[in-house]
């Protein structure tokens, strides 16, 4: 078998080490005589990888014990709706920052619950920078202030969180969690689907300040309460067996990588490389994103012509560099290099631009 470099956006590559150990335990797990798929989700096997996932992600993401962690289903998309529904169904209203594709969602399903109102409108440099914390517009009365910690499509990434107050902070960070460290005070609640650094899709990370149960309204249908899945540890209803399974097993795998600092040093290194490639050569290479706000999991490059992108994803793909072309609604070419992207799969890719601008540099 030789598998490719797979630089897709999510879902995305995974530790081959998870997979074959996926693959050892599918018929049966750990000497239980079934598979854990097929096991009640109130056994105790199950009991143990659920427990151990949700405790593996509370060491390495460093969470305070003033934060619940929920594992949900429905992916980040259900969270667009969850959020408002929990904190604005009361009146009150949110201030949002609009930064692309992602927020756009966030913001379209939050107006159809309540009132939100731009932070931050993005809009005007077609979503290629963030705002300082002077530049964006916070309402000290707000629920909370939604923003997107990494735009998977326009690879634009918050690089620090801005000081908000007494409104907590509520971000999407299903593109780059546990990918560098989190100060988890300013955060009323994050989300983040597992696609991407965490392990197979099925799975939605909450992490939710304990005081912020205290808002959601007992009216709302059983599953779409953050406070009932809270006092039921995520066990409410049969969750997704599977995905949680292999998010711990990639737990376990970071922290024998050596944990959250070297995903954080890594991913520096790793989109470094990236960025220098595409400085480095001459203009061939373009990265339309604020240097201040550059994605160190998305990379995202224009070539010269729309020709040419379509010939570099093409020839890419047959040396075995998977999933460059760019999000369909963008165009160009784009390089998701998450935490179990190797160095030398970069490191490949890097060497394969520069020989392909070599070839077609006019
Ligand atoms: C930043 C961000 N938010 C939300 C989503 C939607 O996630 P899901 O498909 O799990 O609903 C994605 C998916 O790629 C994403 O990148």
């Amino acid at each position: 078998m030789v598998r490719k470099y797979n630089f897709s956006a999510g879902p995305s590559t995974l530790p081959l080490s998870v997979l074959q150990e996926l693959q050892r335990t599918l018929v049966e797990h750990n000497g239980a005589g079934l598979s854990l798929i097929e096991a009640s989700h109130r056994s105790k096997e199950y009991e143990a990888v659920h427990n151990s996932a949700i405790s593996l992600f509370r060491e390495l993401l460093a969470v305070p014990r003033t934060h619940e962690i929920l594992l949900l289903g429905g992916g980040a998309t259900l969270q667009f709706a969850m959020v408002p529904l929990n904190f604005l169904l009361s009146g009150s209203s949110c201030d949002l920052a609009h930064s692309g594709a992602w927020a756009r969602k966030a913001l379209e399903d939050a107006r159809k619950v309540g009132s939100v109102r731009l932070a931050f409108d993005g809009s005007a440099s077609s979503f290629m920078t963030l705002p300082t914390r002077q530049e964006l517009s916070l309402d000290p009365d707000a629920a909370y202030f939604h923003l997107t910690s990494n735009e998977t499509i326009g690879g634009v990434q918050w690089k620090e969180f801005p000081d908000t107050g007494a409104v907590p902070i509520v971000a999407d960070m299903s593109s780059d969690i546990m990918s560098r460290p989190i100060s988890f005070d300013r955060f009323g609640l994050i989300y983040a689907g597992a696609q991407k650094n965490l392990g197979p899709a099925g799975v939605t990370v909450v992490i939710i300040r304990k005081d912020m149960l205290d808002r959601c309204p007992d009216t709302l249908p059983a599953y779409l309460s953050y406070k009932v899945h809270a006092e039921s540890n995520s066990l409410y209803n049969t969750p997704p067996v599977f995905s949680i399974n292999a998010m711990r097993l990639v737990l376990q795998w970071v922290k024998e990588e050596g944990g959250l600092a070297e995903c954080d040093r890594r991913a520096h290194s790793k989109s470094a490389t990236l960025y220098d490639a595409i400085e480095g050569s001459d203009g061939f290479y373009r990265n339309p994103v604020d240097p201040r706000c550059r994605s160190t999991m998305n990379v995202v490059f224009r070539l010269p012509t729309e020709e040419l992108e379509k010939r570099f994803v093409s020839e890419a793909t047959a040396a075995g560099l998977d999933g460059l072309k760019g999000h369909r609604s963008v165009g160009g070419c784009r390089a998701s290099i998450y935490n179990a992207m190797p160095t030398e799969g970069v490191a490949a890719l890097a060497e394969f631009m520069s020989d392909f601008a070599s070839k077609h540099r006019q």
